[in-house]
């Protein structure tokens, strides 16, 4: 199995559009078996698969149960190769939890927990938090790959530094393997900001950029309120076309 965290310190960079519809893309198009993980309190991308539901396990029981059952904890989807571990307000107690109790490791709890299920997927994807907190940085540690989606604007670079950094500290200290595949522009618009903005991207040796960039689509907004995967809602728009684009490039670096 390998597992895909998506990332980004700033909200609303569509980092939950983007890990549902390569978790949905990565299943439907190229018949994978995906396991989504919500990891952020919102719960939107549960939200997106019906998941989201306060009576049920979620990410928060994966990060303060002893030996938590994580079959138990995976909920299907409608799509027969996309399961989901929800996320909802409980994480933001279970995380104090994790804090508050040193009697065992903190930073590997959903490493650990994946480990008990790798053996049925092909790829984890992992929606996070804007943020570093102890949720993240167990998605760091339990992680292959980093995707990093970008929106292009005035503060688009703000906290690209500080996840690099906190990338390469996770790199030193508890996964050597943690690789940063590369960023990608969202919500791309032909105007000069997005232009510039992604020829800066394209021009740094820091952080690798995907050749593909996702269209600004008014039928992705409207897909949240379907909460249904871009491709499920507007087969043909742009960004539907840009995400399977998107999956494609990342699966031939792959060497797929
Ligand atoms: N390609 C796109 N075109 C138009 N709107 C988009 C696109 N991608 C994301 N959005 C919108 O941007 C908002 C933030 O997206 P979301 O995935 O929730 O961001 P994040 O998870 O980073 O906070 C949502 O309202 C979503 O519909
Ligand atoms: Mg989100």
């Amino acid at each position: 199995m390998k597992t895909i965290s998506v990332i980004n310190l700033k909200g609303g960079v569509a980092k939950t559009i983007s890990a549902v519809n390569i978790a949905h893309i990565l299943a439907t198009v190229h018949n994978k078996r995906v396991l989504l993980i919500d990891n952020d309190k919102q719960g939107n991308a549960s939200k997106m698969f019906d998941a989201h539901n306060y009576d049920a396990l979620s990410i928060a029981d994966v990060m303060t149960e002893r030996n938590p059952d994580v079959s138990q904890i995976i909920t299907q989807t409608g799509y027969d190769n996309l399961h989901v571990i929800p996320a909802n307000m409980n994480l933001l107690r279970a995380n104090l939890k994790v804090l508050l109790d040193s009697t065992r490791p903190q930073q590997t709890r959903i490493r650990s927990a994946l480990k008990t299920v790798a053996d049925k997927y092909d790829y984890c994807i992992i929606d996070n938090a804007p943020d570093i907190n102890i949720s993240v940085i167990n998605a760091l540690v339990a992680s292959d790959d980093v995707l990093i989606p970008i929106k292009i604007d005035k503060f688009a670079f703000d906290g690209l530094a500080e996840l690099k950094e906190q990338i390469e500290n996770t790199q030193e200290e508890l996964n050597p393997d943690l690789q940063l595949r590369g960023c990608f522009v969202t919500s791309y618009q032909r105007n000069e900001v997005n232009k510039q903005g992604e020829e800066w991207l394209h021009g740094q040796k820091e952080y690798p950029l995907f050749r593909t960039h996702i269209r600004k689509t008014e039928k992705v907004d409207e897909s949240t309120f379907a909460a249904k995967p871009i491709l499920e809602y507007s087969r043909r728009c742009g960004a539907a076309y840009d995400y399977l684009a998107l999956v494609a490039e990342y699966l031939r670096g792959e060497g797929n």
